[in-house]
């Protein structure tokens, strides 16, 4: 049993209070691992915590749209079943990834904005409070610049993101993002994209992303890398992945566990807030192992 999260890859150094809610959420994901829980509540679980603190580009600290809207993404797959469940453009709900859980009961895939909305209301999740007068007034001041949005995608991507393995061999894959900072409104990145930004399958392992969505979306960089870890390691895997994605000059971190619990931490990027726990404990970082061009 094992469970890897990640806070986002990136050029900035990681807080210590952000590396301190993430080691809670990994201890919280294990904890259900070690209860007999599945992988895909454990994923969930740690995804939500971050979620709810604040501190990340996700739920309650999801970045705002240049319209002042936080949009916000989430995506949750079952290797198992290959059950999935995916949200996108969700509006004032504070858990998307709770969201994503309750569209793996219905027949459908993927709920975009007020039907996603709809849903999580139906299912009583907690709504989420409109950005306060600071994160407005920021934004205003980086419109006002006139700041230049590939610069600011080079800067500030960032995602969080789980997978885990349980005690029945069963891997799951998550991720929830509030997008890139200064984006248009409606655009999307890879988070929500099944095979993009995660993807399971029990035979292969589990894969979530994060990094520049749309270079992410243009390799399906997910499945790509877990099909690769069918017969590599995941460390060799997502390599083999990266190498490609270095071709389209893309920037990504990934975690990854396969089906005999071996993980992969990588990144492009100077950082990654991420960790793993096991029944050894917990251990988070800044960063693992960058892979640059
Ligand atoms: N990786 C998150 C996004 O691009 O939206």
């Amino acid at each position: 049993m094992i469970i890897v999260a990640h806070g986002g890859a990136g050029w900035g150094k990681p807080r210590k209070k952000l590396l301190k809610t993430l080691e809670r959420s990994l201890r919280a994901g294990y904890a259900i691992l070690e209860n007999g829980g599945s992988a895909i509540d454990a994923v969930m679980e740690t995804i939500a915590i971050m979620e709810d603190s604040g501190q990340f580009n996700a739920g309650a600290g999801g970045n705002l749209q240049l319209d002042g809207v936080r949009r916000l993404d989430a995506a949750l797959m079952d290797g198992r079943t290959l059950n999935c469940g995916s949200v996108i453009g969700l509006e004032g709900i504070r858990n998307p990834i709770k969201t994503a859980r309750a569209v793996m009961k219905l027949p459908h895939k993927i709920l975009t904005n007020i039907g996603a909305k709809r849903l999580a209301e139906a299912a009583e999740l907690e709504p989420l409070a409109k950005p306060d007068e600071k994160a407005l007034k920021r934004l205003e001041k980086f419109k006002k610049k006139g700041v230049d949005l590939t610069k600011f995608y080079e800067d500030y991507f960032s995602t969080v993101g789980a997978v885990a393995l349980d005690r029945s061999g069963c891997v799951a894959a998550g991720s929830s993002t509030g997008g890139v900072a200064l984006m248009l409104p409606g655009r999307v990145g890879d988070t929500p994209l099944i095979g993009s930004g995660i993807y399971a399958e029990n035979s292969s392992g589990a894969v979530s992303c994060t990094g520049r969505g749309e270079d992410i979306i243009r390799m399906a960089l997910a499945k790509e890398i877990c099909m690769r870890m069918q017969d590599n390691s995941p460390e060799k895997a997502a390599k083999d992945s990266f190498k490609n994605l270095f071709k389209i000059e893309g920037q990504a971190g990934i975690i990854s566990v396969n089906p005999k619990g071996k993980i992969a931490i990588i990144h492009t990027t100077g950082f990654m807030a991420s960790g793993f726990a096991d029944r050894k404990g917990v251990i988070v970082k800044d960063g693992f192992k960058r892979f640059a061009k």
